[in-house]
Order: structure tokens, then sequence, then C-alpha cells
């Protein structure tokens, strides 16, 4: 864990117009800055800047927040490498908290790992750019496939010299140690069986071009190395070994290079290779990875959907691997995202397609023959059972269970109506065909989860806990209101207007009017106090615990401070409303010299308003869950119950009877 210091360290420096200035152009505006959106392709900017209060906010797309939760959104971080990130541009040491032994020792052998990974890297690109052999050898070889330097440069393409040690040797005279070379795979060491002594260590990639394997934030996780020519003796590729940084299973090869693309164009190419990707990259389509030769993972499906929704998977020309890939995709089809397939002519692939076409013909291409996977797939099974009842029966079972995979059973609708076109089946015996797999499905499901009773117990109560947060959803607004008001008028006086029962010369109950001078921050906080109120929204409640923090602390609420000490999607939530109030500024663009009040004059009636409001919310909800909790029979539990309702209804009908007085 990063040290707390280092984080506050960061955020002192960090000034968000920097940062964000690393990445998009920005022009002043006002007090502001605008730019045109990183997040989507625009012509008119809808980007802005708030170097005041160190916050964000994109009107395309609706993202926003503090300067770190913007390298997140933007180079695709978690918040950690993030941190690590700004720490390095500004120049801060990063320190990290004491760990145990172990994990230190853990850390520092995957540091360790690293280290020598890095090294490896630097070295094979040294070899290939900088070495006689290297280039005679592995440039001519790139050269020839038709890789430009600047695309050997941006993939890292290396060369491993065809000696037996040659990076070994080198690696242990710069202090690598053999032990971290062996456990990356960089170096194969033979040892004496019964001593244990070794006898023999060579480089694993000896004699091969290298393809280095980045994870999504850039560094380098392990390699493929392609031998050169065509010698049927030799695998054509090797790869780095499972390791502690290296786990095949959860990489996709180009990732790195592809995620901004992937996301501005909300779709990401899935190719089989390592020369396809760098092919279609160089010729423009750059959303494009590989998971190198093996069936895509649920890890590898999630990495991507963490970007964009919408899948590609294009297919060499030969047919053959085709029926077997298919099955992978149902995996994609898992995850709800949306998948069309893409087949390459005869004897071309992704690879040798790009190489001899233009960018607007391959981009044509692949606009043209994307099919949508289940329709894909249908036509394709359809032409294989011509004629063929028995078959075609068999195979329209095979096409529906790509269909009941589908957690979404609107689209699942949508898919069988036109498998049933396709197919000349009637959407009846499609429909009674998934019924059949749902409930084989489901027969599966339940005996797995007797298998497992406890754990499922768990899971069960976390959806509900988590239906329940859903629910009670439509007070968001209210909250966000009050929020709202607390950030843009927290510590303005105002004379707040209440009302108070009293009992009048008749015994009757009455409303009398009282006026007291708060400031706005304080008036929310005891009026929420007062009935024990909560935000329902997680968000809103941290944040509003942290507005107070502030004000009991610093007697303000300077923005620009505050936001750093929230976490990014708290950050996110507090630059959309603030930002809310300059959009109208950003309409103003082109005309000068106008600028917006980002504050109107405080109105208490409002803050009192949206307070009883939201009481009101609360309180119907109580009861209304109270209710539903009654039993049949008349218990004494039920009668408490009774009670408490009461007491609530009454309250309920004096907030609306407060309410009605101010309208
Ligand atoms: N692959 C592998 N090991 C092998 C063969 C293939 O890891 N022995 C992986 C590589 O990632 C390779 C991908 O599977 O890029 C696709 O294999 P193939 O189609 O044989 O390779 P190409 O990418 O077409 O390689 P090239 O064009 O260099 O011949
Ligand atoms: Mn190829």
């Amino acid at each position: 864990m990063i040290k707390q210091a280092t984080i506050d360290k960061i955020f002192d420096a960090a000034r968000v117009e920097e940062v964000i200035g690393d990445f998009v152009q920005l022009k002043k505006s006002g007090s502001n800055f605008k730019g045109l959106s990183p997040f989507s392709d625009e012509r008119t900017p809808s980007f802005m800047v708030s170097p005041v209060k160190q916050i964000w906010k994109d009107f395309s797309s609706g993202k926003g927040g503090n300067a770190i939760s913007f390298i997140m959104e933007h180079e695709h971080f978690n918040y950690p490498e993030a941190l690590k990130y700004l720490a390095k541009r500004y120049g801060i040491e990063v320190e990290e908290t004491e760990q145990t032994d172990e994990q230190k020792e853990q850390a520092s052998e995957r540091e360790s790992m690293y280290v020598v990974t890095d090294f490896a890297d630097k070295f094979f690109q040294n070899q290939l750019l900088s070495t006689e052999k290297g280039k005679a050898i592995g440039l001519s070889y790139f050269k020839e496939r038709g890789f430009t330097r600047e695309t050997i440069k941006e993939f890292g393409l290396g060369y491993s010299p065809d000696e037996w040690s040659a990076f070994t040797d080198e690696a242990l005279r710069k202090q690598m140690k053999l032990e971290y070379l062996e456990k990356t795979g960089l170096t194969v060491v033979k040892r004496d069986a019964s001593s244990g002594i070794e006898t023999k260590k060579f480089d694993r990639f000896k004699g091969r071009v290298m393809f280095p394997i980045h994870s999504m934030a850039g560094r380098v996780l392990g390699f493929g190395g392609r031998i050169l020519g065509n010698a049927k003796n030799q695998a054509k590729y090797l790869n780095s070994p499972e390791s502690d940084i290296y786990h095949k299973s959860k990489v996709l090869y180009g990732i790195y290079q592809a995620k901004q693309s992937i996301a501005k164009e909300d779709r990401c190419y899935l190719v089989e290779g390592y020369t396809d990707v760098i092919q279609l990259h160089q010729s423009g389509i750059e959303n494009v990875v590989s998971s190198s030769g093996t069936a895509l993972t649920t890890d590898q499906i999630r990495l991507i959907s963490r970007l964009t929704q919408n899948i590609t998977v294009l297919f060499d020309g030969d047919a053959a691997g085709l029926r077997a890939s298919m099955r992978g995709i149902d995996m994609i089809l898992e995850q709800d995202l949306n998948v069309k397939v893409c087949t390459f002519p005869e004897g071309d692939d992704p690879d040798s397609f790009a190489k001899n076409h233009e960018e607007t013909e391959i981009r044509e291409f692949l606009e043209e023959k994307a099919t949508d996977f289940i329709k894909f797939k249908a036509s394709l099974l359809m032409e294989e059972a011509q004629g063929d009842p028995i078959k075609k029966s068999e195979l329209t079972r095979d096409i529906m269970k790509s269909v009941a995979v589908i957690p979404n059973e609107i689209r699942q609708e949508i898919y069988l109506k036109e498998c049933s076109k396709i197919m000349d089946v009637s959407e009846r015996v499609l429909y009674s065909t998934l019924a059949q797999l749902n409930a084989k499905a489901e027969k599966e499901a339940e005996r797995q989860r007797k298998s497992r009773p406890q754990e499922n117990m768990a899971v069960v109560k976390e959806q509900q806990e988590k239906s329940k947060l859903e629910e009670i959803d439509p007070q968001y607004e209210l909250e966000r209101n009050l929020i709202s008001l607390l950030l843009i008028y927290g510590e303005q006086n105002g004379e707040f207007v209440d009302y108070i029962l009293i009992e009048n010369e008749e015994g009757e109950l009455e409303l009398e009017t009282v006026r007291q001078e708060f400031k706005v921050y304080e008036k929310i906080f005891w009026d929420l106090k007062e009935d024990l109120i909560k935000f329902t929204n997680s968000n809103f409640q941290a944040i509003f615990q942290n507005i107070l923090n502030e004000f009991k602390q610093k007697n303000q609420l300077k923005i620009e401070s505050f936001i750093s000490t929230l976490s990014p999607d708290q950050a996110s939530e507090v630059s959309n409303i603030l930002m809310q109030h300059e959009t109208y500024e950003l309409h103003n663009w082109e005309r000068k010299n106008i600028f917006v009040k980002d504050k109107t004059e405080l109105e208490p009636r409002q803050v009192s308003e949206t307070i009883w409001n939201l009481k009101l919310k609360l309180v119907r909800k109580k009861i209304a869950n109270i209710i539903e909790n009654l039993n049949e029979d008349r218990t004494e539990q039920n009668t408490q119950s009774i009670q408490e309702v009461m007491r609530y209804k009454h309250l309920e009908n004096l907030i609306a009877r407060k309410l009605n007085r101010v309208l």
C-alpha cells in the first residue's frame, strides 16, 4: 500500500490542468480551460477543466472528477497505478507501508522479476536496432514483413542473438540474479538431478525475433519469440512460461497499444496472432488485440469489457478452425457483450489482408463483412445441414445453446426471432428448445449450489442487498440536491424559516413560525441529525461526512483541497454537481467576454424544502416497510410495529404540513 503521506504529497503537487494538459490541448476560457474531449470524437470542445476547483468534466461522455480520476479514466489505470503515474510526473518518491516479511519477500520477488524482464526488453530492442547481426537478421526480417521502424518501436520488437547464452551472460554481468532469470523463463537452467548443481544454462529465446507482451498499464510481463523463416523442426513461436508476473490467461497481446482506441471507437477487434495485431495497427486500425493463439478466457473478456461492450472477432480465411473457435465465442455472449464475427477471404489472414490493402479498404471490409455472431452461426450451421433433417435438428439445438447463455432476456428473444427466420424453424419450436436448455442449466446450477451451500448463501444475500440499494434510488435526486446546496452555499449564512407545533387557546395543535439564522451546512447537519437521517446513497453519505469534516476543521470548504480527499467515485459526483453550473459558459465558447456567475443567490427556502422532501420520502418508505413486514396474526411484535407506524404517520403529517405552508 502507498503511504498516506505520499498520497498527500502527490495531491499537493498535482495540478489538474497540468496533468490533463499532457493529453489534451487546453485553451483558457473565462476562469476555466476548455478542450476537445479525449473520450469521444468531437469537433467542438465540450471538455472543461476548472483550475480553481481542481476538477474536470467531459460533457460529451458525462465523465468527470479530479486529477487522479482523469488518469484512471484516460490511461485505464487502477488507483495505485494512477498514483504512481502522478508521483513520477511530479518527481515524488513513492513510499509504501510496511509489509509483513512474507509480503515483502513476495513483492520484492515479483519486483525483481519485473526488473529482469525490463532489462531483457531493453536488451532485445538494442540487439535488433543497434547491433550488426540484429540489423542483418532481425530487423531485415521485420522489414520484410512490412513493419516500419515506427511500428517496431511502438511494439518494442526485438531480437535475441543466435548464441547459447548471449543474453544470460550479459544479464549476469549486469548483476541480475540467475534465480529471477530462471523464474521469468528467460534463462533455461539444467541441473544435476542428484546434487541439484546447475550444469548448463542457456537463453530460452535464442535466435528469435521478440514480441514483448505488455500489461494494460504498459509494463512488460513476458515475451513471444518467433523463429526466423519456416523451419519445421522447431516451434514457430515460443512464449514466456507462466510465472508470478505472467499469466497467459489474463493478458491480451496489444492491449496497451490499443486501449485508447478501443475506448474511443467503442469496439475491440480480436485476432489470433501477434503479427495480425501489429499489421492492422500499422494500417491505422488500432483497436485490436490478440489472445495469442489460445481460446479466449473470461479474464481476458473482462479486460476488454472495461473498455467497450462491442467485440468483433476476425477469422482467417480457412474454415477449419472456425467451428472450434465458435465455442469460445459463447463465453463472450455469457458476459453480455455484443459479438460480431468477420471472416477473411480464403487464404488471407488479418495480417496479409492489412498488408495488401489501404486503411479505407480495410475499414470498408470490416464494416461490410462483420456479422452478428448468432446470425452468422445460424447461417453457417444451416449451410452444413442442408437437406439433412436429423442434422438440422441437432444444429438447431446447437445454435440455441448460444442464445441460452445470453443473460439479457430481451436480447434472447430478438435472437430467437432472427434464428427462426434464418433456419426456417418456427419460433414455437425454438422457444421450447430454449426452455429445455434453460431447465437443464437450472438443474446443473442447482446441483452445484448443493455441493457448495455456504458460499452460495453469501452470494444470494449480497445480491439481495444490492437490489435493495437499487430500489431506494428515487431519492437520489433529492440527496444530490442537498449535496449540491452544501457544496455551493455551505458556508453562507441564511435566515431559515421553520414551523413548530404549539397548542393554541382552544387546545388545538397549530404550526407556529420560527426564524433562525444558520450557516447552510449547520442547518442541514442539525436537521438531518434531528431525525437520525442518513443518505441512502453511500457516495453521498461519504461526501457529506467529508464536507462536515472540512467545515469542522477549517471552518470553510475549499473545493480545491477538498476534492483531493475524495475517492475517484466521490470526486466524480462532486465534479458533476459543480460543473453543472458551468454548462452555460460552455455554450458561449465562441462569444467572448461572457462570464457567467456559477453561484446564484442562496435561497434558504430551497434548503428547507429539500430537507423536508427528503424526510418525507424516507418516512413514507419506513412506513411502507413496516407494513409490509406485519404478520397475519396479532403478536406482541405486531402491536409494537403498529405503534411505530402511528408515530411515523404523525411525523409524515407534520412534514407534509410544513411543506404545504411554504408552497
Ligand atoms: N502461437 C503460439 N505458439 C505456436 C504457434 C502460434 O503461441 N507454436 C500463437 C502466436 O501468438 C501466433 C498465434 O498463435 O501469433 C497465431 O498462430 P499462427 O497463425 O501460426 O501465427 P501467425 O501470427 O500467422 O504467425 P506468422 O504470420 O508469423 O507466421
Ligand atoms: Mn500469419
